[in-house]
C-alpha cells in the first residue's frame, strides 16, 4: 500500500517525538511492504516565526493532498501574551477545521507495566481501558461572539453547538462502543448550561438507533472525580470540545504520564494524528520527551486511515514490549536510568 502522510513536527518537543514516530512508521513500512510518501510542513509557533502565519497556505495544501497528517505539538512561550488568533495554537485549530476532523479519539489505558508510574494507587488504575471521544470542531474554541471588549471592561466566549455537530460525533462514539464494551458515558453540564441540555437531548435521540449500547449521562465535575476514583467504570466517554480537552489530561494520570496518550482526529475522509501532550518547551531539545504518545498515534493512523489493523496491532505490541523492558523516559519514573526519546523510538522499531 502507498501511504501519503504529511508530517507537522510543530514546536518544542514536537520535532523529537515526531522523529521517533517516523522511525517506527518506516520500520512498519519495511516489515509489511508499504511505501511511504512523506511530506513535511510548518505549523504553530515555528510557522509564525518563518512565515508570519501559524497555518501557512502551503501547509493547508499539503494537508489536503495527504491521506493523513502526523502532528507533533504546538505552543511556544514567546507567544504567551499574543491574542488567540495570533498564537501557535490557532494553527492547530485551523487545521482541525480545514480537515473537518470532528471526532477526536483519545484512548486511555493503563499498561500493566506502568501501574507504578501513575501517582494513583495500583488498585485504582489497574485495568483502565477507556476511550474519550472529544468533539473537536465546535464549542467554546470556535463559538462567536468572542473577544475582549474594546473598553477593556468585559470579555466573552461562546459555547455553541449545532444539531448536526452533535449528531455526527455521537454516531462515531456509539459505533466505536459497539466494538468495545458497549457503553457510552455522555459528559455535560446540563444542570447549568442550555448547550449541555441540547447536547443531552440529541445524544438520547441518536442512542435510540443503538439499542445494543448502554447510554449513561454524567455531569462533567463528577466525571473528573470518577476518572480518578473508578476509571474502570468507563468504556467510551463522549463529550464536547473543552470538557474533552480537560478530562483527557486527567487520562494522563491514569496512563502514568500524559506523554503516553495518542490521539486520532477523524472526519469523513482525512485523519489528523497527534499525541495529547503539549510542546513542553522546558524539556525541548533535550532528547528526554516520551515519544510513545506520538508512536501510538502512528498506530492509530495505520488502523483508522489506512485500515491496516495488523500493522497497528504490531505497533501496539511493540510499545507493550518496550514498556515491559523498563526502557522508558523520565516522565514514567523508571527504576533505572531513564531512556532517551531516540532510544525509545529505536527500541519500538526493533521490537517490531
Ligand atoms: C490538545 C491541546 C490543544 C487543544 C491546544 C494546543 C490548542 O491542548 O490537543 O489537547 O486544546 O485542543
Ligand atoms: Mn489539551
Amino acid at each position: 500500500m502507498n501511504l501519503t502522510i504529511l508530517l507537522l513536527p510543530g514546536d518544542g518537543i514536537g520535532a523529537e517525538v515526531t522523529g521517533a514516530a517516523v522511525e517506527v512508521l518506516k520500520a512498519v513500512g519495511k516489515k509489511f511492504g508499504h511505501t511511504l510518501e512523506l511530506s513535511e510542513g510548518l505549523l504553530g509557533g515555528t510557522a509564525i516565526l518563518k512565515t508570519g502565519s501559524p497555518f501557512p497556505d502551503e501547509t493547508k495544501r499539503l494537508a489536503l493532498a495527504a491521506d493523513a497528517t502526523l502532528m507533533g505539538a504546538v505552543g511556544l512561550p514567546e507567544f504567551d501574551n499574543a491574542p488567540p488568533s495570533q498564537r501557535p495554537e490557532a494553527g492547530l485549530l485551523a487545521i482541525r477545521t480545514v480537515l473537518d476532523v470532528f471526532a477526536n479519539l483519545r484512548p486511555v489505558r493503563t499498561w500493566p507495566s506502568l501501574v507504578d508510574s501513575s501517582p494513583l494507587k495500583n488498585a485504582v488504575v489497574e485495568g483502565t481501558d477507556m476511550l474519550i471521544v472529544r468533539e473537536l470542531t465546535g464549542g467554546l474554541y470556535y463559538g462567536t461572539p468572542r473577544g475582549i471588549a474594546a473598553d477593556g471592561g468585559s470579555a466573552c466566549n461562546t459555547m455553541s453547538y449545532t444539531r448536526a455537530q452533535i449528531e455526527r460525533v455521537t454516531h462515531t462514539a456509539f459505533k466505536l462502543a459497539r466494538n468495545r464494551h458497549k457503553k457510552v458515558t455522555s459528559v455535560d453540564k446540563s444542570n447549568v448550561l442550555e448547550v449541555s441540555q441540547f447536547w443531552r437531548r440529541i445524544v438520547v435521540e441518536i442512542a435510540a438507533q443503538y439499542s445494543d449500547v448502554k447510554l449513561e449521562h454524567m455531569l462533567v465535575d463528577n466525571a473528573a472525580m470518577q476518572m480518578v476514583l473508578n476509571p474502570r467504570s468507563f468504556d467510551v466517554m463522549l463529550t464536547e470540545n473543552t470538557f474533552g480537552d480537560i478530562l483527557s489530561d486527567v487520562g494522563g494520570i491514569l496512563a502514568g504520564s500524559i506523554g503516553m496518550l495518542p490521539s486520532a482526529s477523524l472526519g469523513e475522509s482525512r485523519g489528523l494524528y497527534e499525541p495529547v501532550h503539549g510542546s513542553a518547551p522546558d524539556i525541548a531539545g533535550q532528547n528526554k520527551a516520551n515519544p510513545l504518545g506520538a508512536i501510538g498515534s502512528v498506530g492509530a493512523m495505520l488502523e483508522y486511515t489506512f485500515g491496516l489493523v495488523k500493522e497497528a496491532e504490531a505497533v501496539n505490541n511493540a510499545i507493550g514490549k518496550v514498556l515491559a523492558s523498563g526502557r522508558v523516559t523520565a516522565d514514567l519514573r523508571p527504576k533505572r536510568t531513564p531512556a532517551t526519546t531516540q532510544e525509545v523510538g529505536r527500541a519500538v522499531s526493533e521490537a517490531l
